[in-house]
């Protein structure tokens, strides 16, 4: 079985990602995540704020509305040309394709002839209010960075920021995309990490290279290797509309090199094009009274393209299991080596055996003890190994055994994810030493 269903087999078996509305057969494009999976995605999430608000100066958070005016979408360019695929249709199967999808002039699936290309744009239409009509049309914004640019004098006066300064949003963002596919790779439905850096036009260059490297940086120091990422500099003809420079953030995942994040130059596109479709100023006033618009870097990542990128990178299988100290072979086992800050759960505790009610209620008292301080899960069933194994799938931290001597001795068996090793520790240390191992 190749990678990637093995890594969707298990992302549906153990509660990471389902395919939406699946009692009704599903629909295309839409993924939802379940309680491990919302975790992991939070932690993403999570990584990504504290990296740009607390690790850099002048960066500022926003949460704006995924609906907004229409013209929004006239000013940006995306009701236009430029934010639409090209489309060939299969004439015998009629499956759609996108052209840059197609390697020969013949229908992937069937091998019937295709249709002329034919432009389709990937805004998702809704509409406002009880009436139909062109009055109440919106769209879903497909990039949150918008809400952005047109909040940017709001922010810039309420928090008093000069220039350069950043603004960093997450949310979800909507595409018609006309072929979905690899998974959570492409869908219909996503959200984006997006931070956009408001610089002098003169600095844009500098920064461009700065931001580059910090993004690169951020995936390898939550355990992606060097080797599986690379940065691929867009020539003009197939930049995004808006932008002057594009650099593809790219992962090489099962099914081949991949964009996860873009890094953009914009320039003043988008600040000139609302001030001009608003008749409000955007520009940027400096201390001696003159004006210039900002250029934008801006950094864009898919929360669920980093996240299928992580579980990539984390899933390992060791044939004839983990364990070198028994003979006996056991059969492939999983294990899930995400980085510590964005596993899932962080601690499973385990009963040694769940037939011995002393031991019963101490684990209980250990995972309460546990629970308010980390992401816990408590597990009686089944021998320890399978249950050491069940946590190491999913990529649980530590395991906590609570076993016979624990009743004596009120220590517990803490058990190293990665390493394995067992240390012996006092329950009422746990907290501390925990904390100090996880470091989050
Ligand atoms: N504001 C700039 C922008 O949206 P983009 O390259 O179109 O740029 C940025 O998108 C990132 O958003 C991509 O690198 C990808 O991670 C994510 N993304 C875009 N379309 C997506 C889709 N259909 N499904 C999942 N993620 C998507």
């Amino acid at each position: 079985m190749d990678l990637n269903k093995k890594i969707i087999s298990l992302c549906k078996r153990r509660g990471f990602i389902f395919p939406s509305s699946e009692i009704y057969e599903g629909i295309g494009g839409v993924y939802d995540f379940g309680p491990l999976g919302v975790e992991l995605k939070n932690n993403i999430k999570k990584a990504w704020r504290e990296e740009m608000l607390l690790k850099h100066d002048n960066i500022v958070g926003l949460d704006a509305s995924i609906l907004m005016n229409p013209k929004v979408w006239e000013a940006s360019g995306h009701l236009s040309a430029g934010f639409a695929d090209e489309l060939l249709e299969c004439k015998r199967c009629h499956k759609r394709f996108k052209a840059d999808e197609i390697k020969k002039d013949k229908c992937p699936e069937c091998g019937g002839e295709l249709s002329k290309p034919k432009k389709f744009n990937l805004m998702m239409k809704t509409f406002i209010g009880p009436v139909e009509d062109k009055a109440s049309l919106t769209y879903l914004r497909p990039e949150t960075c918008q809400g952005i640019y047109i909040n940017f004098l709001n922010v810039l006066n309420s928090m008093r920021l000069k220039i350069p300064l950043g603004i960093a949003q997450i949310g979800k963002s909507f595409r018609n995309e006309i072929n979905p596919k690899n998974f959570i790779f492409r869908t219909r439905e996503f959200e984006q990490m997006e931070m956009q850096w408001f610089c002098n036009p003169q600095d844009a260059d500098k920064y461009f290279d700065y931001w580059k490297n910090e993004r690169l940086n951020w995936y390898t120091k939550l355990g992606i290797k060097e080797e599986n990422l690379r940065a691929i500099e867009i020539p003009k003809k197939d930049r995004a509309h808006y932008a002057q420079r594009q650099v593809d953030i790219e992962y090489h995942f099962s099914f081949g090199w991949g964009e996860i994040e873009g890094i953009h130059n914009r320039g003043d596109w988008d600040l000139k094009n609302h001030s001009k479709y608003s008749g409000k100023d955007l520009s940027y006033t400096q201390e001696d009274g003159s004006k210039y618009y900002p250029y934008i870097i801006e950094t864009s990542v898919g929360v669920e393209r980093s996240l299928l990128a992580f579980l990539n990178e984390a899933y390992q299988e060791v044939k004839g299991g983990r364990t070198t100290t028994t003979k006996s072979i056991k059969e492939t086992e999983v294990l899930l080596k995400l980085a510590k800050c964005l596993a899932p759960i962080k601690i499973s505790i385990l009963p040694l055996v769940k037939n011995k009610p002393e031991i019963i209620k101490r684990a209980k008292e250990v995972y309460r003890i546990l629970k308010p301080n980390f992401m816990c899960q408590y597990d009686e069933v089944a021998s320890i190994g399978k249950r050491y194994r069940r946590g190491d799938e999913i990529g649980v931290l530590f395991a906590v055994t609570i076993d016979f001597d624990t009743l004596k001795d009120k220590k517990v068996t803490i058990r190293d994810r990665d390493t394995m090793g067992q240390e012996r520790v006092k329950i009422k240390d746990l907290i501390n030493i925990l904390k100090e191992k996880i470091n989050v």
